[in-house]
């Protein structure tokens, strides 16, 4: 016996030399894995990285079963998706699979992005680790928009008609692109076909090849760690670091932990709230597409709101009080900057042009505008964040309070998009909208100011 497993070994050693010799495995494997020093201080915000790779492939996988019994054509669509629901062997869990892991992909990017926020993952030298983040994040919104055109319900409908026609609000080449990306005059079987190329094939391809440069750029620098300090300025005699561990067994093993947590909420979701009340598939959309009738508000799944109500807020009103405020901010620096005369009055004039731009403009295309700036934000945070010191822990108080105010916000505006709007509502998302915005616009100004706790040396870990 003992002599069996001597020679499988053998085998295996004999194996893996003759891989070696022709592709890097043990080579890669080393790199990143078995000896990527990671820092020993990762907590729980350290999980959602595996995670969102675990559900990346979760969508793929239940995405390819769902495309063996789903009809992209108009008149089969909704009909195919009943048929997956109550024919097709296990259907129903390939489908509630794929419709909650939309849903828990961007729980899981959302606290990923946030853990980031608070240590400071952004922030030098990981500038294109987040960079790719953002597109990655840019990408999953356009692949969750097409899937959601798919079942081909009322909602998706509508949705997607409410949603391409902000390309209308483009100057001169509006109408035009709005007619090129439908395939015709209004949503229909054309532009069923394409979403599904673009949901299926194209998107996924782009998605993998973005997190594969993510971990390419994250490897490249080393992680980022809940201190925000730099494990490579404490080394032992042989070099290493001395807060380091290998990424294998030990994250492995506490990333296994992570998706056990994880998988009993998702299979709870699964198994005993998979519409999770209309927030995770929509009530509307539970009835087929009907270009005669629209839903009583359109209105676009939660991962969403934030950024329609951001849309929204842009009325007449918003922009009639961003013209006074432009014109007011454009004296407050005349007046209170030691710049020469003439920039002073630069300001001024700024500020008056500025204003009657707002009041020249439409609502509707400030709402565009105002939607795709509000994502764009995200890509500037390196170089808005000025403050000494990376993580939450030692950070100032005015980035704390700065950072509480954004998240209310952010959660105010995602539940008044789930809504429809009423006066008062309106109100509070223009608000918001501006608290939005202040967050990125006056981070230069709120990171460099307030006291600093002192870094220390090596990272801290608590005694088990
Ligand atoms: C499909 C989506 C994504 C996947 C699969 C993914 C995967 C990962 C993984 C596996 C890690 C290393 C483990 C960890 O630090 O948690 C990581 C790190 C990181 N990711 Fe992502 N990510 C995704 C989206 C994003 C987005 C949208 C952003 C930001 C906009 C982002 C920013 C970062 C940053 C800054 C780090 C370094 C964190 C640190 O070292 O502290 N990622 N990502």
């Amino acid at each position: 016996m003992a002599i069996h497993r001597h020679d499988n070994h053998k085998s295996a050693n004999a194996f893996m030399q003759w891989m070696d010799a022709r592709m890097p495995v043990t080579k890669v494997w080393n790199e990143h894995l078995a000896e990527y020093i990671a820092p020993k201080n990762f907590n729980f915000w350290y999980y959602f990285g595996s995670l969102a790779i675990l559900v990346l492939v979760i969508q793929l996988v239940t995405g390819i079963f769902l495309t063996m019994h789903y009809k992209p054509d108009a008149a089969l669509a909704f009909a195919s998706v009943e048929y997956i629901m109550r024919d097709v062997p296990y259907g129903w869990l390939v489908r509630y699979m794929h419709s909650t892991g939309a849903s828990a992909f961007f729980v899981v990017v959302y606290l990923h992005m946030f853990r980031g926020v608070i240590y400071g993952s952004h922030r030098e030298p990981r500038e294109m680790v987040w960079l790719i983040g953002c597109v990655i994040f840019v990408a999953l919104m356009a692949e969750a928009f097409m899937g959601y055109l798919l079942p081909w319900g009322n909602m998706s409908y509508w949705g997607a008609q409410v949603i391409i026609s902000l390309f209308d609000v483009i100057p001169y080449f509006g109408p035009m692109l709005t007619e090129w990306i439908r395939g015709d005059f209004v949503i229909s079987d054309a532009t069923l076909n394409r979403f599904f190329a673009f949901h299926v094939i194209l998107l996924p391809l782009i998605l993998v090849a973005l997190v594969f440069l993510h971990l390419v750029a994250l490897h490249h620098v080393g992680s980022n760690n809940p201190d925000g300090i730099d494990i490579y300025e404490e080394l032992d005699e042989k070099g290493k670091p001395k807060d380091g561990i290998p990424f294998h067994p030990y994250y492995t093993v506490k990333d296994l932990v992570g998706v056990c947590g994880f998988l009993v909420l998702y299979m709870g979701v699964i198994f005993f709230f998979p519409d999770f009340g209309g927030i995770f598939l929509e009530k509307d959309n539970f009835a087929p597409a009907n270009p005669l009738q629209t839903p009583p508000d359109i209105v676009p799944l939660w991962y969403f709101t934030p950024f329609y109500s951001i849309l929204r807020a842009s009325t007449e009103t918003l922009l009639q009080f961003l013209a006074v405020a432009s014109v007011l901010i454009g004296v407050a620096a005349a007046l209170f900057t030691k710049y020469k005369l003439p920039v002073r009055g630069g300001f001024v004039v700024a500020g008056i042009v500025a204003a009657l731009v707002f009041l020249n403009s439409s609502g509707k295309a400030w709402g565009v505008i105002l939607m795709a700036a509000s994502i764009v934000c995200f890509f500037l945070l390196p170089w808005l964040d000025r403050s000494p010191v990376k993580s939450i822990r030692y950070r100032s108080l005015p980035f704390k309070i700065a950072l509480a105010i954004f998240l209310v916000s952010f959660f105010i505006l995602g539940y008044l998009g789930m809504n429809a709007p009423t006066p008062l509502k309106t109100l509070l998302a223009q608000v918001c909208t501006c608290l939005y915005f202040a967050f990125f616009i006056l981070m230069p100004w709120f990171t460099s100011i307030g006291k600093t706790k002192p870094l220390p040396k090596r990272v801290t870990v608590k005694e088990h």
